[in-house]
């Protein structure tokens, strides 16, 4: 031992010098060091739970006041260390997103030290301002101009599989308008029973979407179980995602004429529980057309080419574990990337977008590296990234079909395309706005993100 000390390099020393400290008076140094709910972890959950964890939604508890956090300490410690809560799938070494609700390394510390120190509440006095939720009822960003609901409730019975259900409803709208906002709101009572909801716009958007451009959501040959177009998509409703709010100047498009579609997923809860949905439009002002459009469409994982969704060749072999598909879209015009989101089912793993610039650069843009079907989550960028004509988008998906993914119903079955969630599925969703050459120069000469715009 009389030896050792010297071959420590002074980094080491001032580090043992560091552990010893607290040994020296245990009691002082804990109380200053353990952090508090009111000082350290109370931020964090407002920024990162509060949005799902309130009353009314689908979240199991509240996770609010000091009170009410308390008895979860353990089982939050548990979630947020294996990052389950909040949920967020992906590689946060990717890419920047707003909002982003996860956790910082540092963060997580901060709630493991606080859980492990007695979870004690602190000063009172060092509680930031609370955060005034919206009541359920409200909408959230100012009165709708309209309004369109479920023309019938959707009965959940107290026990049985998950539902898929297709509400169809007339807008009644007479005129083309402009979408600033939108919000969707299952009934109170039925809230806790929906799992999520696609709302789509069935009205002929050709010449909007680009037919060309891309495969048509509402190809008339398109039809859902029920014989109804499938629709644009305007919003996929799911707990902590339940409105959007465009950029300035930038909107969807509701026709004269345009249906919505709800398509909503349900689960039992052990009592027979009815929900009506409603979903609410701010638009602009008559006769304002955005400069910008916001179009959704899908990339698909396993297409060969930009067209023939129906031929899609994913191909999952049983007991057969990263599984890969590939699909290709080339840009023909110029266009700047809102939001990237994976739908897969079961055996859903991964999904990655890449763009493979003109050049021949490969830039990745997001990798979704621990996909769970239960969760339905956008991935917003907050630098959109623009890019050019002839650029290649590249989705990849992996899928799990081994007798390792808790999740699969039958590792020996050998899995294709196809509605069913026993079937599988490998799209990306995406939204963005077509730029014009000008608009697409201006922001690449800008430096707003032709190279690492995603990701700085
Ligand atoms: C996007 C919505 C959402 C966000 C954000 C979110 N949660 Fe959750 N959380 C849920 C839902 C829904 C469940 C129930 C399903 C499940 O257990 O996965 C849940 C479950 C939990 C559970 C398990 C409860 C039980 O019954 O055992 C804990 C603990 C938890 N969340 C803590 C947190 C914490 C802490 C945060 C923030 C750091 C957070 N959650 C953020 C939606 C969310």
């Amino acid at each position: 031992m009389k030896n050792a000390l010297p071959l420590l390099t002074p980094a080491a020393i001032l580090v043992l010098a560091f552990l010893a400290a607290p040994a020296a008076s245990p009691a002082a140094a804990e109380d200053a060091d353990t952090p508090t709910f009111s000082r350290d972890i109370a931020p964090i959950f407002q920024r990162s739970c509060q949005r799902c964890h309130r009353p009314e939604t689908a979240a199991p508890m509240s996770l609010i006041t000091y009170e009410q956090i308390r008895p979860w300490a353990r089982s939050i410690q548990r979630r947020v260390e294996s990052r389950q809560m909040p949920p967020w799938h992906i590689d946060r070494t990717i890419g920047v997103y707003e909002p982003d609700p996860s956790l910082s390394d540092e963060e997580i510390a901060l709630v493991t030290a606080w859980v492990d120190g007695g979870a004690p509440r602190g000063n009172p006095a060092d509680l930031p301002p609370s955060i005034e939720w919206p009541d359920g009822d409200a909408w959230e960003y100012g009165e709708p101009d309209l309004v369109v609901e479920m023309q019938e409730d959707m009965v959940v019975p107290a026990e049985g599989p998950d539902l898929f259900v297709n509400f169809i409803a007339d807008t009644g709208l007479t005129e083309d308008r402009y979408i600033r906002w939108i919000e969707v709101k299952p009934s109170k009572a039925g809230r806790p029973t929906v799992h999520h909801t696609m709302v789509y716009a069935i009205q002929d958007d050709a010449e909007y979407v680009g037919e060309d451009f891309f495969e048509r959501d509402d190809d008339p040959n398109r039809r859902d179980a029920d014989g109804n177009p499938v629709g644009s998509l305007l919003i996929e409703y799911a707990v902590g995602n339940t409105g959007d709010i465009y950029a300035e100047n930038t909107g969807k498009l509701l026709m004269a004429g345009a249906k919505i579609r709800f398509s909503g997923h349900y689960h039992s809860l052990g009592e027979e529980i009815r929900d009506r949905q409603r979903v609410g439009f701010g638009f602009y002002p008559k006769g304002v057309v955005p400069k910008h459009r916001i179009v959704s469409t899908r990339l698909f994982a396993g297409l060969p080419s930009n067209r023939g969704w129906r031929n899609n060749e994913l191909s999952i072999p049983p007991g057969a574990d990263n599984v890969r598909h590939d699909g290709y879209r080339v840009l023909d015009r110029p266009i700047q990337l809102i939001s990237f989101q994976a739908h897969m089912h079961y055996r859903g793993k991964g999904m990655e977008l890449e763009a493979i610039h003109p050049d021949g650069r490969r830039e990745l843009l997001t990798r979704i590296q621990n996909y769970d079907f239960n969760w339905q989550i956008a991935y917003p960028y907050k630098h959109p990234p623009v890019f050019p004509a002839g650029t290649v988008l590249h989705v990849t998906s992996y899928h799990d079909n081994s007798e390792n993914n808790p999740y699969n119903p039958d590792p020996t079955a050998w899995v294709g395309w196809g509605n069913r969630t026993v079937d599988d599925m490998a799209i990306g969703w995406t939204n963005f706005v077509f730029l014009s050459d000008k608009d697409y120069e201006e922001h690449a000469t800008a430096g707003a993100a032709t190279g690492a715009g995603a990701g700085d």
